[in-house]
């Protein structure tokens, strides 16, 4: 068993995390949140959502967002839309990329976006073909994988049919969503089984929210199985408004100390993650969630 030399980070806290504050955080305070992240190595942050801003006010500021950003390169600044118009919007705004969002539990898709499986895919189609007219990459998620807060159990087999439904319609990237985090490192691996029967390793990617804080055995599970890809949340923010009790996605500083330890490269600095989480930490009024900037902080107090 040999586990990947490299590993992608992609940096969800400014849209899944942010999403989910109860305060509506300013326009420039993401805009500075999204400078520190790409100094400290991140390569992909995912920015902002052009959503509806009736269900998700928090992402409200969608344009004015896209707008700040100062640009670095090699650095992708993805948006999630869940349908043309999002698109269109985002198209607007500059986005590069894009990333769509179905789900594998029939109940949590009414509730995300009020259609069922398949008429999310339906809208899918046209933002991937608009998407690629115009080269934009896009890139899908995949909820509720290890467990739906509506209908419980979902079956392995299902998140691999949306997965590759995904996969076929173009989607470079499927990433694979414990949106409750509820998932342990056994289901994992029989989801991730089920899955890479029908899509290449290569194209997938864990996104795995830390409720029951399993996320780390879960991303060490997925790592032996060959993932190289993984979402994370800067000081662990987030969890998700449709999902009663979700805590956020698992912390990147949290991802970046495991990878460090397995001698995996991500090209992030460590103590430059833990000062990009303790600024907006202090906007927000609150600690990290990451144990990791906690303990390093912590230490360097002391000194
Ligand atoms: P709907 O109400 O069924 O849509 O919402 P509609 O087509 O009937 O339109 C209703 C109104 O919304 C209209 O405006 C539309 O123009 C407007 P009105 O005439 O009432 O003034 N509208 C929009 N406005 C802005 N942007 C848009 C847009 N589309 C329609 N894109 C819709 C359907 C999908 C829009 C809605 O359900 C929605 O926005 N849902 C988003 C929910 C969301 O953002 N959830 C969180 C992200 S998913 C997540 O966190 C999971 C993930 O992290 C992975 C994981 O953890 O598993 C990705
Ligand atoms: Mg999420």
């Amino acid at each position: 068993m040999t586990l990947p030399r490299k590993v992608k980070i992609v940096e969800v806290g400014p849209r899944d995390g942010l999403q989910n504050e109860k305060q509506v955080v300013p326009a420039a305070v993401k805009i500075e949140l999204i400078e520190r992240l790409g100094a400290a190595g991140l390569r992909a942050i995912e920015a902002t959502a052009f959503v509806s801003p009736k269900w998700v006010p928090q992402m409200g500021d969608n344009a004015e967002v896209m707008a700040g950003i100062k640009r670095r390169s090699g650095v992708s600044y993805p948006a999630l839309v869940p349908n043309l118009k999002g698109f269109e919007q985002a198209l607007a705004a500059g986005v590069e990329e894009v990333a769509v969002f179905g789900a594998a539990s029939e109940a949590f898709s009414q509730k995300n976006t009020n259609c069922s499986v398949a008429e999310s895919l339906e809208r899918f189609r046209p933002v991937v073909d608009a998407a690629r007219r115009n080269n934009i990459r896009v890139r899908g998620y995949v909820s509720c994988v290890l467990g739906c807060p509506y209908q419980g159990e979902v079956a392995p087999e299902a998140v691999a049919g949306v997965a590759q439904a995904l996969a076929d319609m173009g989607c470079y990237e499927i990433s694979l969503g414990d949106t409750i985090g509820v998932g342990t490192p056994g289901r994992t691996r029989r989801m991730l089984d089920a899955v890479m029967r029908r899509v290449p390793v290569e194209r997938l990617a864990g996104h795995y929210h830390d409720t029951y804080g399993q996320a780390l055995a879960n991303i060490y599970a997925s790592l032996e199985m060959g993932v190289a890809v993984f979402d994370a949340s800067v000081a662990g923010l987030g969890g998700c408004p449709y999902a009663a009790g979700a805590s956020g996605n698992v912390a990147t500083e949290d991802v970046v100390y495991l990878m460090n330890g397995l001698g995996i490269e991500t090209g992030i600095d460590l103590d430059r993650l833990v000062e990009a989480g303790a600024y907006i930490c202090a906007e927000l009024g609150r600690e990290p969630a990451s144990k990791v900037a906690r303990a390093l902080m912590a230490k360097k107090r002391k000194q």
